[in-house]
């Protein structure tokens, strides 16, 4: 069976693991940087890839060890190659490519967002092709079809910020600190999501994506007006975006044909409220609800293991001067979008 080393660091989370083509994790090994960052309120990047480059090292040795494999043993080395915060991916991308040097195995260049999207499939073996992917993370709020490994197609995006970057800001807005996404969380279970009235952009829409821009202002604009609970502002905002995530992901269920289930991924996809909305989607559509681990959902090595692991079985491996990419859709196909970049 394949053995495949995986190696994640395109954001804060330093990570390496060690997964086999038959599903078996032998080894996770992840340190987050909450603490290096929470002073500044968010992510800075320096700081980050000075930290991958103190800490990879040592998670890989640690990773090899509570698997217990020798590098040698391993089949291929799959390292995040984009996309990300440029400095930290250069430093998990350059490690993977040392590594396959020396152990004489291919290096398989994983897109962080293939990890997400294929992260379901390392959690559940029945899931087929095609299936009907919310990705909604920090950086991403895609609605995709997955055809295949390597083969996405886009049918949404958002046009202005992702759903976890606005679960970030509402977090720093509201001074629940960093990272947001799982203050929030906790904040909105002792608020009551009705007494703050809140936007849900783009909802009814014909258009299929996404906002979040306005709902964070109105939460700006909740908090200065100092009448409510801070618990309460959380409630609404959450269920504001539920209620987003829902309405878009009705529709894309409406003008998707084929696809075998209704999947998330993405570090949002741990929030509770949004896991039994889309479940409910899925029964009322028919379709089979996939959602791995909330630790799978959130970044970490393992999913870049099993995308090696998927790519490696489908032959695909990487030369070693693959370049490491800041910016790098899943389908690239896909029409740019307002506020993508696009003037509109
Ligand atoms: O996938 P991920 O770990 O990193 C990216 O690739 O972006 O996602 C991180 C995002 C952050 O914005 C974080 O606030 C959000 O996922 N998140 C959550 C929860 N846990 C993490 N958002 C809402 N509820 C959560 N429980
Ligand atoms: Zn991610």
């Amino acid at each position: 069976m394949t053995l495949i080393l995986g190696l994640e660091s395109s954001c804060d989370e330093t990570a390496a693991a060690l997964v086999t083509g038959d599903r078996r994790i032998l080894a996770h090994k992840l340190a987050g940087q909450e603490a290096a960052h929470a002073p500044y309120g968010g992510v800075v990047p320096e700081i980050a890839a000075r930290a991958h480059v103190e800490i990879l090292g040592p998670l890989v040795t640690a990773a090899l060890d509570e698997a217990g494999v020798a590098l040698s043993d391993v089949d291929a080395i799959a390292a995040t190659a984009g996309p990300g915060l440029i400095g930290g991916v250069m430093v998990g991308l350059v490690t993977g490519k040392a590594l396959a040097l020396a152990s004489g195995k291919p290096l398989v260049a994983v897109n962080h967002l293939e990890g997400h999207a294929l992260s379901p499939r390392l959690a559940d073996d029945a899931l087929e092709f095609p299936y009907l992917l919310l990705l909604v993370s920090g950086g991403h709020c895609q609605l995709l079809l997955v055809e295949g490994v390597g083969r996405y197609r886009r049918l949404a995006t958002t046009i202005d910020d992702a759903a976890g970057e606005a679960f970030d800001k509402t977090a720093k807005l509201l001074g629940l600190g960093y990272p947001g996404g799982p203050k929030v969380e906790a904040a909105a279970a002792a608020g009551d999501a009705g007494a703050v009235p809140l936007p849900r952009p783009l909802l009814g829409s014909p258009e299929p994506h996404f906002s979040f821009a306005g709902l964070k202002s109105a939460v700006l604009r909740a908090r200065d007006a100092g009448v409510y609970r801070a618990e309460d502002i959380a409630a609404g905002f959450q269920k504001a975006v539920v209620d987003c995530l829902q309405d878009r992901t009705r529709r894309a269920i409406r003008h998707t044909e084929g696809a075998t289930a209704l999947v998330v991924a993405g570090g949002v996809a741990a929030n509770g409220a949004v896991r039994a909305m889309l479940e409910g989607l899925a029964q009322e559509a028919g379709l089979r609800f996939v959602a791995p681990p909330a630790w799978l959902c959130t970044d970490n090595a393992a999913m870049i293991g099993w995308a090696g692991a998927e790519r490696l079985a489908a032959g695909l491996t990487d030369p070693l001067d693959t370049p490491a990419r800041a910016r790098w859709p899943l389908d690239p196909d896909a029409e740019k979008v307002r506020g993508a970049g696009v003037k509109a």
